[in-house]
């Protein structure tokens, strides 16, 4: 059976587990090769499990089960150096880049005053260099392909605030200037860039201690603790969700759709 992405190539980075893997899975379903990275090991400061190389293992093993290839490596997106040199094997080994998916991020709980320096400028670094890095990684082979199509993944948080996560808040907006300033520039090459803004998503950043750090922040100012309630009966959405999202922006289903910022939050930017 052939899907909207064969002979398609994506880039995806934070593939070793969550959104990330089930990014990769649905781009193989539908026909890509998946080059990709995860730090597969600890991060410093965040509450939640870190992923592991059995996490990394085990996206190799799905994508390989549908028939399609993957190089995955572990890596920083934080390491541009790094991160050019995994794209460059891709595309020598695969022949081309279509699609890159800016995945990997962090997420740390704490009100305005327990946040350390140290807090905020890993936030930054990870979630808004890392994704400039990973665009800066790999458009020039989107251009030597002709086009292509660029998702950034930033949050509910990229739109409305998100009380007790100002670092996170401030580098979620970043993504969502980021996107509008690259589909500016890249344009004129046919390249499409957009932005994937998540409300609530069952991932392994749930884990650990991220429900107790939650739990403790809003205790803190309970009223902002009610923002971003969804409309639906849903409250949280499982990373297959986010994934069609992203097959549907890399497809030419969405051959005119660029610079735009598309949530899947069951409406609880509006709350
Ligand atoms: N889970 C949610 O509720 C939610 C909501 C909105 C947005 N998001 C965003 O979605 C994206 C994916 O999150 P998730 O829920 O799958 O989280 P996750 O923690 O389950 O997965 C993120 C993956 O990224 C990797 N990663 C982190 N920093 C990295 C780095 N510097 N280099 C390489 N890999 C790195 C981690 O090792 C991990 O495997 C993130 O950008 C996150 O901010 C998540």
């Amino acid at each position: 059976m052939s899907g909207k992405l064969e002979g398609k190539v994506a880039f995806i980075t934070g593939a070793a587990r969550g959104q990330g893997r089930a990014h990769a899975v649905k781009l193989a379903q539908e026909g890509a090769d998946i080059i990709a990275n995860d730090l597969a090991g600890g991060i410093p400061l965040v509450p939640y499990d870190s992923s592991s190389m059995a996490d990394l293992e085990e996206t190799v093993r799905l994508v390989e089960g549908l028939g399609r290839r993957i190089i995955f490596r572990q890596g920083d997106t934080r390491d541009l150096e790094g991160m050019k040199a995994l794209v460059d094997e891709g595309v020598a080994e695969f022949g081309r880049l279509d699609i890159v998916v800016a995945n990997a991020g962090i997420c740390i709980p704490a009100t305005w005053e327990e946040t350390t320096p140290e807090m905020f400028s890993t936030t930054m670094d990870i979630n808004v260099v890392g994704v400039w890095n990973t665009v800066k990684a790999s458009a020039s082979h989107l251009i030597a392909a002709g086009g292509g199509s660029i998702i950034l993944i930033s949050s509910y948080a990229g739109k409305k605030m998100q009380p007790f996560m100002i670092h996170y808040t401030a580098s979620k907006h970043a993504v969502t200037g980021m996107t509008r300033g690259f589909a500016a520039e890249l344009g004129k090459h046919n390249i499409r860039v957009n932005s994937i803004h998540p409300g609530a998503v069952n991932t392994p950043m749930g884990s650990g201690a991220m429900i107790e750090a939650i739990t403790r922040t809003n205790a803190s100012n309970p009223a902002l603790a009610a923002m971003g309630t969804p409309f639906l009966p849903t409250y949280a959405a499982e990373a297959q969700d986010i994934a069609n999202a992203v097959a549907f922006l890399a497809s030419d289903d969405a051959r005119l759709i660029t610079a735009e910022h598309l949530s899947i939050d069951a409406g609880a930017q509006y709350f």
